[in-house]
């Protein structure tokens, strides 16, 4: 007959599917009675209501079936945790794996993307890269830091709400093999948002710190048009982020890029590369290229960075189409223009900057087993 401990062995093995920790690590396993051919397992949520319901009332009964031929009969009990037991939850994920960008033990690439004007094709670029970057097997998150004028859960057509837990621990959304969050996941029906200054600093900080990133290899970051405010916050919570800047081929486009890329050095934040969009278009019959908004002004953008011009994104109408139903590019449409250059952008980047090495020895979380307090039924 199998033990209390053999059990919860295999509990262990059984992972939160949004935290991705053992739930036995977690503290949401309560109690375990064994009584051939039964076993009962008590298990408390993360939150009440928890929309993982279905999942822990199949794969544990699978778990411990498959692994005690003797069982035959196994009784989920779920209940959800006191606010205690949330709290020592949070705390244990979040010192486990802080979500800090900031300091030289972070693994995690942080780029933002900007282009001081908007329009440009920020929020279409980032969405594509990390699409691309997700696509060549990468680990990425994306932060929508465009806080008043969100657009990437529409992009990516994410309109899913997060799980956040004690209000400090938030599950990014999924979307095409990345994280992602954006204040479109959080507010109701596209409403505006009324915010000033010091509001949107917290909410960077919440977005980068309380949202349960897992050390991607690239965090990219899409910033709102302007050159101010976030660019500052954004370099006090994580001093060693880099931009990419995005311009149109226009020279008035190109300047103000300019003063984005002067802004971020001003607050320490360097160019990694110069990315141009709607640099030409093509024609559907002969294929030939003509420039509708001009030449040169990703180039001229590198040479006064001294960066690289990480590459040139076709005009390519279809594209937008596509990105008002939440599909990228890349993703749905891999071989028209855009979504080529757009593989051809990210190739080079990951050259320019190769994923960090992931070698941070693992602490294991304390263990939360409260087995007096039994989870009540639910
Ligand atoms: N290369 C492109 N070809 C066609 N449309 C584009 C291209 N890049 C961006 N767009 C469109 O231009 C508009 C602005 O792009 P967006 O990414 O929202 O810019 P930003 O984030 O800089 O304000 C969107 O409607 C988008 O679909
Ligand atoms: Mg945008």
């Amino acid at each position: 007959m199998p033990t209390i401990e053999q059990v919860r062995d295999v509990l262990a093995t059984i992972n939160d599917p949004e935290l991705h920790r053992s739930i036995v690590e977690l503290g949401m396993v309560k109690q375990i009675d064994v009584a051939v051919p039964h076993v009962t397992v008590d298990l408390a949520l993360t939150i009440p209501g928890c929309p993982l319901k279905a999942f822990f009332q199949e794969v544990l009964p699978a778990k411990i079936q498959a692994s005690f031929p003797e069982i035959t009969q196994v009784t989920v009990n779920l209940g959800a945790m006191t606010d205690e037991e949330r709290k020592a939850l949070v705390g244990g994920v979040k010192s486990e794996s802080p979500s800090s960008f900031a300091g030289p033990q972070s693994r995690t690439t942080v780029l933002a993307v900007g282009s001081g004007k908007g329009g440009v094709g920020k929020s279409t670029l980032t969405a594509n890269l990390a699409a691309a970057l997700a696509k060549r097997g990468h680990s990425v998150g994306l932060l929508d830091a465009d806080i008043w004028g969100f657009s990437s859960s529409r992009m990516l057509g994410t309109s899913a709400k997060p799980t956040v837990i004690d209000e400090r621990l938030i599950v990014p959304v999924e979307a095409y093999g990345f994280k992602m969050i954006s204040m479109g996941n959080l507010v109701e029906d596209d409403r505006p948002v009324v915010m000033r200054g010091p509001m949107l600093h917290k909410i960077l900080q919440s977005f980068l710190s309380d949202v349960h990133w897992e050390e991607p290899d690239y965090l990219l970051i899409d910033m709102p048009p302007g050159t101010g405010d976030i660019s500052l916050s954004l370099s006090q919570f994580v001093p060693g982020c880099s931009i990419i800047l995005v311009t149109t081929p226009q020279q008035a486009a190109e300047k103000v890029a300019e003063r984005a890329g002067h802004m971020a050095g001003k607050v320490g934040m360097k160019v990694a590369g110069v990315i141009e969009n709607m640099s030409y278009a093509l024609c559907d019959h002969c294929g030939e290229r003509t420039h509708p908004f001009g030449t040169g002004g990703g180039k001229e953008l590198a040479e006064t960075f001294g960066a690289p011009l990480l590459g040139q994104i076709p005009l390519d109408p279809p594209m937008g189409e596509l990105a008002d139903h939440g599909k990228p590019s890349v993703v749905v449409s891999p071989d028209s223009p855009s979504a080529k250059a757009f593989e051809e952008v990210t190739a080079a980047l990951v050259e320019l900057i190769p994923p960090k090495p992931k070698s941070r020895p693992k602490i294991s979380l304390p263990i939360i087993m409260s087995p007096s307090a039994p989870a009540h039924s639910g």
